[in-house]
């Protein structure tokens, strides 16, 4: 994804949706925007905020969204992906804080502090390496079956904590929340 191609706070970015570099995609899954045109208070949050359809999406895929002019993953995690993850113990980790947007910042990098739900099966992140930006490649790649950085080799696990590479800090988790069983919110 080009950073060209990107136009921050304009509708455009609300209409778009990007499924490149994403592996399998739910058919029939789409974002759409939180317009309210009677409502200027609404029209100002519909800069910040966009919902998300994830009715279609089958375990073991991930759909990508942009939001705020990034990538948004949104993966619905098989139960194998979700045990491998809370296997995990945290002195095993290059960054130890969930890096959860909903959550204190201090919050250790459990898996269940990064999951969206308490199973484990919803995990929310910006798709954006925190090294120096790339996007990286989902659908188990990677030596910990997560995502994989190709530009300079970092690899995350199926929580998105990065266990090996230059990157330093797990991927992001941005303002997200369920509406309802099948819709997700995010901002
Ligand atoms: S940008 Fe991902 S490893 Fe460098």
């Amino acid at each position: 994804m080009s950073h060209a191609d990107e136009h921050e706070g304009t509708r455009r970015d609300f209409l778009y949706y990007a499924t490149a570099g994403a592996g399998a995609v739910a058919a029939g899954a789409a974002a759409w925007p939180l317009i309210n045109q009677m409502n200027p208070s609404a029209d100002v949050q519909a800069l910040s905020s966009i919902r998300v359809d994830i009715s279609g999406v089958e375990l073991g895929t991930q759909l990508t969204v942009k939001w705020r002019g990034k990538p948004v993953f949104i993966r619905r995690r098989t139960p194998e992906e979700i045990e491998a993850a809370r296997a995990v113990s945290l002195e095993e980790l290059i960054d130890p804080k969930a890096e959860n947007a909903n959550l204190d910042a201090e919050a250790p990098a459990t898996d269940e502090n990064r999951a969206l739900d308490e199973n484990g099966e919803w995990l929310v992140m910006i798709g954006v390496c925190t090294h120096l930006g790339c996007v990286p490649i989902g659908d188990g790649a990677g030596d910990f079956g997560g995502w994989f950085c190709p530009c300079h080799g970092s690899h995350y696990d199926t929580s998105g904590r990065i266990r090996k590479g230059p990157a330093p800090r797990n991927l992001d988790i941005p303002l997200a929340r369920f509406e309802g069983e099948s819709t997700i919110i995010l901002g």
